[in-house]
This record gives C-alpha cells, sequence and structure tokens, in this order.
C-alpha cells in the first residue's frame, strides 16, 4: 500500500519491539518480567477517581473548549504559582492530550522546513520523531555519564547554526533520571535568551524530584522572557495517570492561541472526565504523592547497588523520574556488540525486557526502569548481572 513519505522516514518504537518479543516469549510460556515500562505502578489517588465517577454522573460527557475547562487551565496556572512562584492566567495554557500533545503542537507551531532543534542525547525518544513530523531537523549533542548526562553552554553553542530555531531541555530525565539544578538551568536559559533560541523545557517528571535535589523550572525564565520559553508539563508521571491523557502547556497567549488550533483542527479538547479528574488532583493536595516518591527513592538505592556491584558499569546516581541508565559498553562482544543485540539477550538468558540505550540515542547504555516492586527489581537486577558476567572478557 502507498503511504506518504512522512510516515516511512518515521523509525518503528524500540520499545514496541522488545514488548512484541517479550510478548512471544511469554505466548511460549516463559517467564518475562518487563523492566521496559514508563509509567508508575501505583493506582490513580482515590478522589481523583472518584471525581471522574462524579463527572460521568453528573453528565459532564460533552465536548468542552478546545484548549480545555477554564477552571482547569486556571488550576494548570495555580500550579506554577505554588511550586514555582510565577503568575500565568488561563490565556498562557492549553490543555492536551498527554504531554506528549504537547510536544507535537509546540513543534507543529514553531518548526519551518528545516528549522534546526537542538537535543541533547540521550534524550527521550520521541523528541527526533516530533520534530521530523514537523519538517525539523535534529541536531544532537551527546552528554557523558561522568557529566550525569547533563549538557553544558559550551556543547550547545557549538552546535548552533544560524538554522537554529529550538532547544530542548528535559529535567529530570528519562531515560537517565538525570536532574539540572536552578543554577545550570538558568545558564542555560540566560544563553537560549541571549543567543535567540526558543526553548521546550519538558518537566513531565518536576514532582518526582529527590531530596537533597530539589525541583527546578524555566517556567520563571518564561515570566521573564514569555516568547523564548514554553514549559510542557502534565498529570500522567506525577499522578500515575498514564492512561487518562491529561498534558498543559505554559506559554506565551499567540503560541497557545496556535497550538489551540492545531488542537482544534486535529483532536479537539481532551476527554471531559479526564478534566475533572485532572482537576481534582491540582486541587486536591499534594500529600498523595509522598509515598510514591518515598517508593521511587527506595527502589532507586536499590537499584543502583546492584546496578554499581556488577563491576565494570558507570551509572550516575538520578536525582529524580523513576529510571536508571548504565553505561555497561564493556561488556559488548562481537556477539553482542551493542544495546540492542545485548537487551536481545538479557530478555531470553535473563528474562528481563529492557529498552536498549540505542532508542535513546546512546548505544553504550541500557535503561532500566525502576516503576515495580522491591522484589521483582532485586530480582532482575541480579539476573542481569549473571549475564553481564557470562559475557566477562
Ligand atoms: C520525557 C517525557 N516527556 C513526555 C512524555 C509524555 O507523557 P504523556 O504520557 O503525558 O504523553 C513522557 C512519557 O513517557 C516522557 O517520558
Amino acid at each position: 500500500m502507498k503511504l506518504a513519505q512522512r510516515i516511512t522516514r518515521i523509525k518503528p518504537s524500540a520499545t514496541l519491539t522488545i514488548n512484541t518479543k517479550a510478548q512471544e516469549l511469554r505466548a511460549a510460556g516463559r517467564q518475562i518480567v518487563s523492566l521496559a515500562v514508563g509509567e508508575p505502578d501505583f493506582r490513580t489517588p482515590e478522589h481523583v477517581c472518584d471525581a471522574a465517577k462524579i463527572a460521568m454522573d453528573e453528565g459532564f460527557t460533552r465536548y468542552t473548549p478546545v484548549p480545555g475547562i477554564p477552571e482547569l487551565r486556571t488550576a494548570v496556572a495555580g500550579y506554577f504559582k505554588t511550586f514555582y512562584g510565577v503568575d500565568a492566567a488561563m490565556e498562557n495554557v492549553v490543555v492536551t492530550n498527554g504531554g506528549k500533545q504537547s510536544l507535537y503542537n509546540l513543534f507543529q507551531v514553531l518548526l519551518d522546513p528545516g528549522d534546526e532543534v537542538i537535543i541533547p542525547a540521550p534524550y527521550w525518544v520521541s523528541y527526533p520523531a516530533l520534530v521530523q513530523l514537523a519538517d525539523g531537523v535534529s541536531v544532537f549533542v551527546t552528554t557523558e555519564p561522568q557529566n550525569n548526562f547533563l549538557v553544558s553552554v559550551e556543547q550547545l553553542e557549538a552546535v548552533r547554526t544560524p538554522r537554529t530555531r529550538c532547544l530542548i531541555m528535559n529535567t529530570p530525565s528519562n531515560p537517565t533520571g538525570c536532574h539540572y539544578t536552578q543554577a545550570q538551568l538558568d545558564a542555560i536559559a540566560a544563553w537560549a535568551v541571549d543567543k535567540g533560541v526558543f526553548v521546550i523545557s519538558d518537566e513531565i517528571y518536576d514532582q518526582l524530584v529527590y531530596a537533597p535535589a530539589k525541583p527546578a523550572s524555566l517556567a520563571p525564565w518564561w515570566q521573564r522572557y514569555p516568547e523564548n520559553f514554553a514549559v510542557a508539563n502534565g498529570l500522567a508521571k506525577s499522578f500515575a495517570m498514564t492512561g487518562w491523557r491529561v498534558g498543559y502547556t505554559l506559554a506565551h497567549a499567540d503560541l497557545i492561541k496556535a497550538m489551540t488550533k492545531i488542537q482544534g483542527q486535529s483532536t479537539s479538547n481532551i476527554c471531559s472526565i479526564a478534566q475533572k479528574a485532572a482537576l481534582a488532583a491540582l486541587t486536591g493536595g499534594w500529600e498523595c504523592l509522598t509515598p510514591m516518591r518515598e517508593a521511587f527513592v527506595r527502589r532507586r538505592d536499590l537499584g543502583l547497588s546492584k546496578i554499581r556491584s556488577w563491576g565494570h558499569v558507570v551509572c550516575p546516581e538520578p536525582a529524580g523520574a523513576f529510571y536508571l541508565f548504565p553505561q555497561v559498553d564493556w561488556y559488548y562482544t562481537p556477539e553482542v556488540p551493542d544495546s540492542t543485540a545485548l537487551c536481545g539477550l538479557l530478555l531470553d538468558k535473563a528474562g528481563v525486557a529492557l529498552v536498549p540505550g540505542a532508542a535513546f540515542g546512546d548505544d553504550r547504555c541500557i535503561r532500566i526502569s525502576y516503576a515495580l516492586d522491591d522484589e521483582t527489581l532485586s530480582g532482575c537486577l541480579d539476573r542481569i548481572g549473571q549475564v553481564l558476567h557470562s559475557l566477562k572478557k
């Protein structure tokens, strides 16, 4: 069947490939545990689910305004005031079908064909595809585990060209879990303002930052330079609401209008019931996030100590999200020469599904999600260690 070039250029998701193989092995009777998941293993808080049930019972089941119901947009604006001291109005907020649609719409309204987007690598899998779908060009900057996978102003300046339109920042990061301090973000933001580079800040994990690290955001920079910054966020990771599909963007009112135009001609408003649930999440208190955060810290510590006990591995301590991203290329052999082959072997021999680092633009590493119970996580990491040791030179 003939398909448009646009779709043939997009790479299939590496996560899906590994999941398909895992399913085949499960169908053949093998016990496979997935450390490939990108979602919290907790239930959505009770009061959030209750708000959705009430919305249904009250018949709140019709179209809403495209950018979201006013009270939700106002609550999102309030979020930025509460956590980052930023004054925003409802006109600065659009509610989207997950954080992913925020990013999709942003690239659609910001990029002209050939515009370059700087993407620090390792990066979240969808960034290059989202840029490509907007006819943009991804320019990657490799970061190192020794520097906590953080990008520097010097590295950014080295790849800047007259075609550079955007930089995408993601802190805490998927896949590394590494997190910028506010001072590090400030330095990058100052560079971007000086050079006229628009910064999209993907802050979807901002509620999952672990002490002593502190949350950091580009929202205050948006307040100072509204035409230079946009912040994308959502409720998926913080409130264990991946399936509800609630994301949002904070940006200049003109940008919000442009994004709303795209959304109005493609998907319209997000689910009306999910909007009521999101409103309950944002206005119902933050205590419910504490046990989730505590569990993640415990698992991060457990995972990190196991990984470091493997030996020839470099793994910075993540300060947020729920991923570890060890550099394991010391173990590569002629038969297992890269992260994809290693993940295939680990699936087969350890019964653990992982996403290869290549999917995130760093073939030296593998991504381990610790969004599952401590005991299963511990068993998986022991089995991975055994397989790695069998590859020892
Ligand atoms: C870094 C990052 N940004 C954005 C998203 C999109 O989240 P959502 O489920 O809200 O679309 C994800 C989800 O995995 C992510 O890891």
